[in-house]
């Protein structure tokens, strides 16, 4: 077993945040406290943090002010909680990214089905394809409601072919809306045919419905919204997410899906404009597999070229090799390899624990057992009988050597850690550590955040000009 590391605090947190990082913690080892820690020290060195938290309280949320009133860093901070839009700045996943990424980032609504599934779900692709084309080239903010509509009334279709410039776009959404069209066979005219939208969308229009309706609606579709992930980490801010994984998986997951995504397309954006934060910016992601996609894994292989530390949770290894969320061997195999740091809090479950005693490697021990023999025997010389002269001589030497490999952490101590015990393994080293316990001096007893006014900005505004049944509001 390693020996616990005598490290102040400092040196974990800046060694740790150089490169990709990966926790794995089952609960109740420690794992609130660490990320309190390394949020702590992000904030006193003026860093800025994206905080992904699976749990959604408000004790939560005034812990993070608290630690950032602490250290002068309140006016940084900007919250997003779908759950409750009174203590949330607003936050819209749709205003960044090119018509392809906006494609794949609402088509990760409908989970990829076998079948006649695949089909149906392909279908939907094309459509969205179309439609966030033609939205680009129009190049006006838009929102859940505004896709909605847009899947389920002509009026609305033809309104945004009105409106559009002549692009190739928007050809390709009049031929879109060409193949929904049907003649009707009483009066001969060209209509929508809405039973043919209906199963070219499926549930897709429905679920973005559910993103703009509700208390979520009221946090995400904003014109000008307060938070932009673009601007945030080149401002350093601190971002915290509350995510109701306990009282709304479905739509806490599918938003997480959203915000990773849309980070996704803000650091492609960083990067290309060579700005590299500083201090490195941290994104702690908490329930990380239930989130995670495929098209994350090069985020991870490059952004560390860019400053930026992607610093995901899990709770236990196959969870990043689950099929059933689209993830697998290969995927898991890549948020390891490219995960320079792993730290380790109390496990629970056997194949974690292997993987882990397997990842922190293993010492080479030599076990030698030597001996060593020698005797000379001595003739009395021919000539003179003073000389001795060497009769015989016999040398023997044995050495016997095995080399057994031993774990450098064994699978069981992971099992067997105590609050605050953490394993650090790094490129070239293995540490036992002991998280120090951080101390919040928490006054509040409300959440006290800061708000923005933020200047208007004239958006596509379709939802608002026609309902999704087909009517057109008047204005
Ligand atoms: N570094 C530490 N030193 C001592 N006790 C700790 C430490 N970290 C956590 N604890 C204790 O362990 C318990 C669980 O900690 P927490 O951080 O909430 O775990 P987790 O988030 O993994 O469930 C808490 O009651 C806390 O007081
Ligand atoms: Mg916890």
């Amino acid at each position: 077993m390693v020996e616990f590391a005598d490290l102040d605090d400092l040196k974990i947190a800046s060694r740790l945040m150089t490169r990709h990082c990966l926790g794995i913690a089952a609960t109740g080892g420690g794992k609130s406290n660490f990320l309190n820690l390394i949020l702590k020290q992000q904030m006193m060195r003026g860093g800025g943090a994206i905080h992904i938290d699976g749990k959604n309280s408000k004790e939560a949320i005034i812990e993070f002010l608290s630690l950032a009133k602490q250290h002068n860093r309140w006016q940084d901070v900007r919250i997003i909680n779908i759950d409750d839009p009174n203590f949330s700045n607003t936050y819209n996943p749709l205003i960044r990214g090119d018509g392809d990424e906006l494609t794949s980032r609402v088509m990760q609504l409908l989970p990829d089905a076998g079948g006649s599934g695949a089909f149906f779900r392909s279908q939907a692709g094309r459509g969205m394809r179309a439609i966030a084309g033609i939205l680009k080239s129009i190049d006006k903010p838009y929102n859940f409601g505004d896709l909605n509509v847009l899947m389920s009334n002509e009026a609305a279709m033809r309104h945004l072919l009105r409106i559009a410039p002549p692009t190739k776009e928007a050809k390709d959404f009049q031929i879109f809306m060409d193949q929904m069209m049907a003649t009707d066979p009483r009066t001969g005219e060209k209509a929508l045919n809405t039973q043919k939208l209906q199963h070219t969308f499926g549930d897709l229009a429905g679920r973005l419905h559910s993103y703009y309706v509700g208390k979520a609606g009221r946090v995400l579709n904003s014109y000008s919204p307060e938070i932009d992930l673009y601007d945030a980490v080149r401002n350093n801010l601190l971002i915290y997410v509350a995510l109701p994984m306990l009282s709304k998986n479905e739509i806490a997951v599918d938003f997480a899906k959203f915000f990773v995504s849309d980070l996704r397309t803000a650091i492609g954006q960083i990067q290309n404009d060579d700005y590299k934060p500083a201090p490195t910016y941290l994104v702690l992601m908490d329930e990380f597999s239930s989130y995670a996609m495929p098209s994350l894994a090069p985020v991870f292989e490059q952004a560390r070229s860019s400053n930026i530390c992607m610093f995901p949770f899990i709770q236990t290894y196959s969870s990043l090799t689950d099929k059933g969320r689209g993830l697998g061997d290969d995927f898991a195999a890549k948020i390891f390899g490219n995960t320079w740091n792993k730290i380790s809090f109390l496990l629970q479950e056997p194949e974690s624990c292997e993987m882990m005693s397997k990842t922190a490697g293993e010492t080479l021990k030599e076990n030698v057992s030597e001996s060593i023999s020698e005797n000379l025997s001595f003739q009395a010389g021919d000539d003179d009988a003073s000389v001795l002269r060497t009769g015989s001589r016999g040398r023997g030497h044995s050495k016997s050597i095995s080399q057994q490999y031993s774990a450098i952490v064994r699978p069981e101590d992971f099992r067997t850690l105590n609050d605050g015990e953490a394993i650090y393994i790094g490129r070239s080293e293995v540490l036992k550590l002991q998280v120090p316990l951080v101390h919040l001096n928490v006054e509040d007893k409300e959440i006290d955040m800061p708000r923005f006014r933020m200047p208007a900005r004239s958006g596509l505004g379709i939802a608002e000009m026609y309902d999704s049944l087909g009517g057109e509001i008047k204005k």
